[in-house]
């Protein structure tokens, strides 16, 4: 087993004073790092009987695409506004640093769906408590939030209260 941690960059005072990023692009770039990191959310999933995986842009995507491939599941794009071409449900939110909103089409979750989202980190929550109000809205259900990274002194997982939270690595 790999120690994910060798993995990851902190790059302070990126992309604001006071931030200290959390770079995971070392881990994308490691085969045996980044399907370490996937094998570990698929067993999660499978013990959560998910059937669909929905990712936030950008990068929840990485998580959830090679997740929902090696488990031969679907995969939902949450997409930053005006990307998704048919009917969408939005939701607006804060970020660590800013604000944003995502975008789901209306048929991407069918009523009865067990969802994981997957992302890179947890920071505030915002991200993922939009993602969850959009599958929500759509019917399905949240059996499940899985992360490579949490920061835990931003408070993340009390946000997400009541949701299961895996996090391959704290903060
Ligand atoms: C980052 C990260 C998470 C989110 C975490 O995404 O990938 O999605 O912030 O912060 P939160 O828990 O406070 O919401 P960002 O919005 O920077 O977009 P990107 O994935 O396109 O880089
Ligand atoms: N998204 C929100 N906060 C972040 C951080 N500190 N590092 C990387 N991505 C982030």
């Amino acid at each position: 087993m790999l120690d994910l941690h060798d993995y990851i960059k902190a790059i302070p005072n990126f992309p604001e004073e006071g931030i200290i990023f959390r770079d995971i692009t070392p881990l994308l770039a490691d085969g045996a790092a980044y399907q370490q990191a996937t094998s570990e959310i698929v067993a999660y999933a499978k013990a959560r009987d998910v059937n669909v995986i929905v990712g936030p842009e950008s990068r929840g995507f990485l998580v959830g695409a090679p997740v929902a491939n090696e488990m031969g599941l679907g995969l939902v794009p949450a997409r930053k506004p005006g990307k998704l071409p048919r009917e969408v449900v939005s939701e607006s939110y804060q970020l660590e640093y800013g604000t944003a909103s995502l975008e789901m089409h209306t048929d991407a979750i069918k009523p009865g769906d067990k969802v994981l989202i997957t992302d890179d980190l947890l920071a505030t929550g915002g991200t993922i408590e939009a993602t969850i109000k959009l599958v929500e809205a759509l019917g399905g259900t949240v059996v499940g939030l899985a992360f490579f990274i949490e920061l835990a002194g931003l408070k993340g997982r009390e946000r997400l209260d009541g949701y299961d939270i895996l996090a391959l690595l704290e903060y």
